[in-house]
């Protein structure tokens, strides 16, 4: 007997990029579309390509390169947005428009129309939609705090006038699992014509259950899950691809349900949607953090090396990683250490494992885990390269409860060295403004963040940083066991972006977001 499909619609490119901060450029874009396709994604959501000159230059690309999946764009239930729209996709393959409104009385309030005038402005803009694409997806925003009966209502009106699939947005994240499952039952079993759309489910996490909520809603008839890349998106962001698509295959004895992902490119493009939008995944992530094939006890280990099943409940290869990420600590022992040197590429013999073991213990003393990147800086020595307008020479600080903090800063910029010396409210003050003295500009950071890797006084530590200028957000990512260092790295990435959007000027600003609604 086959399974029934979920068609996985991916909208890390249109709901998780509009986050603030997780802006991406073009060819970051174009990249994680080519991912997605090639991962076996049904549905991209390639941008809302009324917002700019930018969103809609690369849906159209994105339609015009992609070869397997449908290409679709956001609009809001207004004609010019369907349009172009529709201008954007249309090169597609398989092009759909996705178009919407806000249903529920508090986003009836927004553009202020009644119930009738709003059913009204949905059968026109739906029957235009259909009238220039034959894949049209309609959502009701806020579908989960509107009243049961005007959803029906609409639904059966956005049906009417040609809408293929409806989609059952928990904008706010506010359902949970029962009650998810409960409306998409509902809504199958009371609206004419429902049995010939397909339904979808769009979650969002502000309570933690976006992933549980989309797969009941599936239990109960919807066949089409929205969901991001690591959970990508506003606030806590949309239910997370590889959560569902791994609980569907992990747990597919009471969830028997088909997707077409390929599970094994996961890691790859969670890495890179990770490193582009500049969101890194906290390290207890399902699926795809740091530690989610990790263990560390002694106990553990000695079980996962006789039988991986012991801890685990699906293979890292399932998800890309070609080994179980094995973290080592202080109460790791010398099998666990050959064979995570093995894994690593490195052959080592008795005797060398025995003094490789004694430095490994000694670091371990002074490090809560020690990652890959320790243990193969005992083996040998790896380097860092940059290359960038800007580049880091030399940094030195000074720093102490006397006096001020200064900074002594050397940097090459667009291939020509400079240094300087300035002071601050801290060390990190003083490193960053002495890279606004060999750089001016008018960037003003929102955002610096500092995430300890691991502990001792040899600590790493991953710094973020967000900037904005005229409109333009970029984050920029270090990490270095100086923390100051890691710090003006992170600065310093961010700026290179900030030159990289400053070039195409003009062509990546946002006029308008989808909660622009009149
Ligand atoms: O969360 C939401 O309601 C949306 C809609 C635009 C579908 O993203
Ligand atoms: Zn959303």
């Amino acid at each position: 007997m086959t399974q029934d499909q979920v068609v996985i619609f991916d909208t890390t490119l249109r709901d998780g990029e509009q986050s603030p901060g997780a802006t991406m450029t073009h060819a970051e874009k174009l990249e994680i579309a080519n991912l997605l396709d090639d991962m076996g994604v049904d549905i991209i959501e390639a941008g809302f390509p009324i917002a700019s000159e930018g969103d809609f230059n690369a849906v159209s690309e994105i339609a015009k390169q992609t070869r397997n999946a449908v290409i679709c764009g956001l609009a809001r239930a207004q004609l010019p947005d369907i349009d172009r729209c529709w201008e954007a996709v249309k090169h597609a393959k398989r092009p759909r428009i996705h178009t919407f409104i806000g249903t529920s009385p508090l986003h009836r309030a927004i553009p202020n129309l009644t119930q009738d005038e709003m059913a009204e402005r949905i059968e026109q803009t739906v029957s235009h939609a259909r009238n220039l694409c034959d894949n049209v997806q309609w959502s009701p925003m806020d579908a989960t705090r509107t009243e049961l009966d005007y959803l029906y209502r609409v639904v059966e009106i956005a049906i009417k006038a040609g809408a293929t699939t409806i989609n059952i947005p928990d904008t706010v994240g506010y359902t949970a699992p029962r009650e998810s499952a409960d409306l998409i039952g509902k809504l199958i079993e009371n609206v004419p014509g429902a049995d010939e759309i397909t339904f979808a489910t769009h979650c969002h996490n502000d309570l933690g259950m976006a992933t549980a909520n989309s797969l009941a809603a599936v239990e109960a008839g919807a066949r089409q899950i929205e969901c991001t890349i690591n959970g990508l998106g506003e606030r806590a962001g949309n239910t997370a691809l590889e959560e569902v698509v791994m609980a569907l295959k992990v747990r597919n004895d009471i969830m028997p349900f088909q997707t077409g992902i390929d599970s094994t490119k996961i890691m790859n493009i969670s890495r890179r949607v990770a490193a582009v939008s500049g969101f890194p995944v906290q390290f207890n992530k399902a699926i795809v953090g740091k530690n989610a094939f990790a263990h560390e006890s002694g106990i553990h280990q000695d079980g996962m090396l006789k039988n991986a099943e012991t801890f685990e409940i699906m293979r890292p290869e399932d998800v890309g990683l070609s080994e179980t990420n094995l973290v080592m600590g202080k109460h790791s022992g010398r099998a666990a250490l050959r064979d995570k040197l093995e894994q690593l590429g490195f052959e080592v013999g008795d005797n060398q494992l025995k003094d490789v073991f004694v430095r490994f213990k000694a670091l371990a003393d002074r490090k809560k885990e020690i990652f890959d990147d320790d243990l193969i800086a005992l083996m040998r020595t790896s380097d860092d390269v940059e290359s960038s307008r800007l580049k880091i020479v030399s940094l030195a600080v000074q720093c102490g409860t006397e006096g001020p903090q200064q900074a002594e800063l050397t940097m090459e910029i667009d291939g020509e060295v400079q240094s300087t010396t300035q002071t601050g409210d801290g060390p990190v003050d003083a490193t960053f403004n002495a890279v606004k003295a060999l750089f001016p500009h008018e960037a003003r950071l929102q955002l610096y963040q500092v995430h300890a890797v691991t502990e001792g006084t040899d600590a790493q530590a991953t710094v973020s940083v967000r900037m904005e200028e005229a409109g333009r957000i970029v984050t920029g990512q270090s990490a270095d066991t100086d923390t100051v260092v890691a710090s003006a790295k992170a600065y310093v990435h961010a700026l290179n972006r900030l030159l990289v959007r400053r070039e195409k000027a003009g062509t990546d600003r946002r006029e308008v977001s989808y909660k622009d609604v009149s």
